[in-house]
C-alpha cells in the first residue's frame, strides 16, 4: 500500500520507497499541500502556518478569522479569484464572464492497484505485475458547478508520483475554460534555484542553473512542439545540490506541444510551481456534462542529488513510459543515409552504403529524406507520399529487399505533418494546410503544416503512408517534424474552440502515431523533430528512442548528451558516427571519439563507410562489436555523469555501472589540451566497493573502494585535442 488515507483528519499521504508526499483537508474544505520531500511519518500540517498578514483576503466562511487565507495557504490545486493571487492552476469563466473559482474538497478515494489512463493522451502505465495505486481527490465548486477530479499515481518503486486533472462540468451552463494545469505544488520557504535545459536548433538541452529570485521564472514553448529551445522536464533545486548530495525535485510534462512550467517565489519565500499546457493559446469551452483531461505530469524527489533523481526518471521512463517490443530488447545498429547523401542519391547509390554497412555488422539501413514526390530538395513533395522510382531506379520494394538480402533491416524516413506548397497534395487540397484567412502563411523550412487537428488530414495521410509501408514491408520508421507552427488556425470551418487547435493538433498527432503501432506493432519508430525539437514523455509513450539532435559534432555532442540526461535515460537517445570534417561545425575528430560518443546511446552511423580507410574500417567493426556485447549496460544501466562537459575542464566522462555492480564502462574524452598539464583524475562510481575490479586498459586490478573514492588517473592525452578512450572495469570477486 502507498497511499495511507487518514478520514478522520482527512489527511493522504503517498508514499514510494525513499519520498512522501501528503495532503490535507483545511478548515474551511480546501485541499492543502503539507509536504513533499524524503520519506517522513505522521501528520505534517504542523509545518502550515497561520499568520494573519495584510492584503492577503480571508474566505467569506472565514468570518472574522485572518490567519485563513488562500494567498498563503500550500495547495494542491488552486483556483482563481477567490483569495489566491500567486499563478494559479485553473482559470475558468462562467456564463457572466465571471472567472471565480474555489475548489472544495467533495470525494476522496483510494484506487488500489489501478494506474489511472487519460482519454486520447499518452500517459505513464503499470506494467503486469507492477502494483501502481491511485488517488483520486474530487474538488468542486459548487457555484459554477465546476469539478475538478485530481489524479495521483504512486510508482513506487521509481520514487515517482504522475499527476492529472480531469475538468467536469456539472453545472447547468457553458463554462470556459482559459488555464488547466496538470499540476500545482506549494513548497514552504528556503533557498530555491531552477536548473533547466534550454537551448536552440542543433544545440539542445543545455544546462542552466538560476537562483530563484522573488517573482516568476516561466519556461515554456509556444511553438506548438516541446521544442528545441525549452525542454517539458526541468528541476527544483533547494540549497546547494550536486550529483551526489541535496535536495532537488524534477517535474516533466508527459506532452509534445505548448507548456508552460511556472516557478514562482512568493512574497513570504514560499515557492510555487505550475505545469501544463500553456494557456497563451489555450482557450474552450466546456458544455454541461463534458470534459476535459490535463496532459499527465510526472515528478519525483531525490534528497541525494541530481544522480538519483535522474536515475528515477531514467527507470520510470524505460519502464513506465517506454512500450513495445523495443522497450527492453537491444536496439539495432543503423546506418542513415542523411548526411552522407542528403536529398542527392539514386538507389545504386543507397545499395552501395548499405551494402558496406552490411558487411561491417551493421544491422539497420534507414533511408532518409527525398524518396518519395518530386523531393529533389526541401522545397517540394512533402504531403506526396508516394515513392520516386525514377530516382530509386525502381520500387521501394526492389531497394529494401536488395538491403534484406545483404542481412539488414530496412527503415524509411517520414514527415507525415507537412505539407510543401510545390506538391500535388498542397495543389488538392490547400485547405489542408494551418493558414488565417487573408494572411500568407509563413513559412519553415519552405513548408506549411498540416491541420493535424482535423481527423480527414490525419486519415489522408495515414492511408497514403500505410500503402507505402504495406507494399515495401518497413522494419523502422524515422518521424521527422521540421518547423514550429506558426498558424494556429483551422479551416475546417468550426467557428467553436479555436483556442483548443493547437491542443488538438498534438492529440491528431498521437492518434496518428498510435495507429501506425497499432497496425505496425513490430516496426521501431525513432523520433525525430529537426534533431531534437520534440524530445518530451509524451513522444517517449510511442518512440522508444529520439534523434537528440542533427548535431553530430562529437565534441558538441558531449554537451547535448550531458544535458538530455538528466530528464531522459539515454537508451531513448540517437546518435551517429558521422563523418569528418563534421558537416555542423568543420570540426575534425578522431573515428575513436566519435564511436565513443555515439556507443553512449542508441549506437548508429550516418557517413558512406565506402569512404573510410581500411584501418578506420576494421576499427568501425570494432565498435560494433562492442556496442553488440556492451548494449544492456548502455540501455539498461545507470548512467552516471563524472563531469559536466560546459565547465570545460581538460576532459569529458561518463560511467554506465551495471545494476548488479558486475561491470562499468567510463568514456573520457579530451576537450582540450595542455602542454605539461597537472595530474586530473575521476572517481567512479556504482560499484561494490568491497568487490575487486579488473581493467582490461590499464591492466590493473582495484577494489570499487579504490576507484570510488580514490579514483583513476586520467590517461594523458598526448594523441592531443579529441582524443578518446572507454575503459571497462569488471569485477572479478
Ligand atoms: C531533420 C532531421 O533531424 C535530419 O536527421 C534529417 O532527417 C532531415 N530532417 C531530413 O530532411
Amino acid at each position: 500500500m502507498s497511499i495511507f488515507f487518514d478520514r478522520e483528519k482527512c489527511l493522504v499521504t503517498l508514499n514510494t520507497r525513499n519520498t512522501s508526499y501528503q495532503m490535507v483537508k483545511g478548515e474551511f474544505g480546501h485541499l492543502l499541500h503539507t509536504y513533499y520531500g524524503g520519506k517522513c511519518d505522521g501528520d505534517m500540517s504542523y509545518l502550515i502556518s497561520y499568520i494573519d498578514r495584510g492584503f492577503s483576503p480571508n474566505p467569506n466562511e472565514a468570518a472574522y478569522e485572518r490567519t485563513y487565507s488562500l494567498d498563503l495557504l500550500p495547495q494542491e490545486y488552486s483556483g482563481f479569484g477567490a483569495g489566491d493571487f500567486r499563478s494559479p492552476s485553473l482559470i475558468v469563466e462562467n456564463g457572466e464572464g465571471a472567472s471565480a473559482v474555489d475548489l472544495k474538497i467533495k470525494d476522496i478515494r483510494v484506487l488500489d492497484g489501478i494506474k489511472y489512463s487519460i482519454p486520447g493522451l499518452p500517459s505513464s502505465y503499470a506494467n503486469p505485475g507492477e502494483r501502481v495505486d491511485t488517488l483520486m481527490v474530487a474538488l468542486e465548486d459548487e457555484i459554477i458547478g465546476l469539478r475538478a477530479e485530481l489524479y495521483y499515481a504512486v510508482f513506487e518503486e521509481t520514487d515517482v508520483i504522475t499527476r492529472t486533472v480531469c475538468l467536469i462540468n456539472k453545472g447547468g451552463e457553458v463554462l470556459t475554460v482559459n488555464k488547466a494545469a496538470s499540476m500545482t505544488l506549494d513548497l514552504m520557504q528556503d533557498e530555491y534555484g531552477v536548473t533547466h535545459f534550454r537551448g536552440r536548433y542543433g544545440k539542445e538541452r543545455m544546462r542552466e542553473d538560476i537562483q530563484l529570485g522573488h517573482g516568476s521564472v516561466v519556461l515554456g514553448s509556444r511553438r506548438g512542439i516541446s521544442s528545441h529551445q525549452e525542454n517539458p522536464f526541468f528541476i527544483l533545486t533547494r540549497g546547494e545540490v550536486t550529483e551526489t548530495a541535496g535536495e532537488c525535485y524534477g517535474v516533466s510534462l508527459v506532452y509534445s506541444g505548448d507548456f508552460k512550467n511556472e516557478i514562482e517565489k512568493c512574497p513570504y519565500n514560499s515557492v510555487r510551481i505550475v505545469s501544463g499546457i500553456s494557456d497563451e493559446q489555450f482557450s474552450m469551452e466546456l458544455a454541461p456534462g463534458e470534459d476535459f483531461w490535463t496532459p499527465e505530469a510526472v515528478m519525483s524527489f531525490s534528497e541525494n542529488g541530481f544522480e538519483a533523481l535522474s536515475d528515477s526518471f531514467h527507470r520510470h521512463v524505460r519502464k513506465n513510459i517506454c512500450r513495445g517490443p523495443y522497450k527492453e530488447s537491444r536496439r539495432p545498429v543503423l546506418i542513415n543515409n542523411w548526411e552522407a547523401t542528403y536529398f542527392n542519391f539514386t538507389g545504386e547509390k543507397l545499395k552501395n552504403i548499405a551494402r558496406k554497412a552490411g558487411e561491417l555488422g551493421v544491422e539497420l539501413f534507414v533511408l532518409d529524406d527525398g524518396w518519395f514526390g518530386k523531393r529533389e530538395s526541401d522545397t517540394t513533395g512533402l504531403g506526396d507520399w508516394f515513392v520516386n522510382e525514377e530516382k530509386l531506379q525502381g520500387s521501394l520494394k526492389d531497394v529494401a529487399d536488395t538491403i534484406r538480402s545483404y542481412g539488414m533491416k530496412f527503415g524509411l524516413w517520414l514527415e507525415p505533418e507537412m505539407v510543401s506548397e510545390d506538391s500535388d497534395l498542397y495543389r488538392e487540397h490547400p485547405d489542408y494546410a494551418f493558414a488565417i484567412p487573408g494572411r500568407e502563411p509563413v513559412r519553415g523550412r519552405h513548408q506549411l503544416l498540416l491541420d493535424f487537428s482535423r481527423q480527414e488530414v490525419v486519415d489522408h495521410i495515414f492511408s497514403q503512408i500505410a500503402k507505402v509501408l504495406d507494399e515495401t514491408g518497413v522494419d523502422y520508421l524515422k518521424i521527422d517534424m521540421n518547423r514550429s507552427i506558426n498558424e494556429v488556425y483551422t479551416r475546417c470551418g468550426r467557428t467553436q474552440n479555436r483556442g483548443l487547435v493547437l491542443h488538438r493538433y498534438v492529440l491528431g498527432m498521437y492518434d496518428f502515431l498510435g495507429r501506425l503501432l497499432e497496425r505496425y506493432p513490430d516496426i521501431m519508430i525513432e523520433g525525430c523533430c529537426g534533431g531534437g525539437g520534440r524530445v518530451d514523455l509524451g513522444m517517449l509513450c510511442y518512440v522508444p528512442q529520439i534523434w537528440c539532435s542533427d548535431n553530430t559534432d562529437a565534441i558538441e555532442r558531449l554537451e547535448i548528451q550531458y544535458g538530455t540526461s538528466f530528464g531522459y535515460p539515454m537508451s531513448t537517445v540517437g546518435a551517429h558516427v558521422s563523418i569528418v570534417p563534421n558537416h555542423q561545425t568543420g570540426r575534425v575528430t578522431p573515428i575513436e571519439t566519435r564511436a565513443a560518443v555515439a556507443l553512449a546511446g542508441g549506437f548508429g552511423f550516418e557517413l558512406d563507410l565506402n569512404l573510410l580507410s581500411d584501418e578506420e574500417t576494421d576499427k568501425v567493426r570494432g565498435f560494433i562489436e562492442d556496442y553488440k556485447k556492451d548494449w544492456r549496460l548502455i540501455q539498461q544501466g545507470r548512467y552516471y555523469r563524472l563531469t559536466n562537459p560546459a565547465e570545460r575542464r581538460i576532459f569529458a566522462a561518463w560511467e554506465y555501472a551495471a545494476d548488479d555492480l558486475s561491470e562499468a564502462i567510463v568514456g573520457i574524452v579530451c576537450v582540450s589540451t595542455q602542454y605539461n598539464q597537472p595530474p586530473e583524475y575521476i572517481r567512479l562510481r556504482g560499484l561494490d566497493a568491497k568487490g575487486r575490479y579488473y581493467c582490461e586498459q590499464t591492466g590493473l586490478s582495484y577494489s570499487g573502494a579504490a576507484l570510488m573514492k580514490g579514483g583513476i588517473s586520467v590517461p594523458e592525452f598526448r594523441k592531443g585535442e579529441y582524443s578518446s578512450c572507454l575503459m571497462r572495469f569488471v569485477k572479478k570477486y
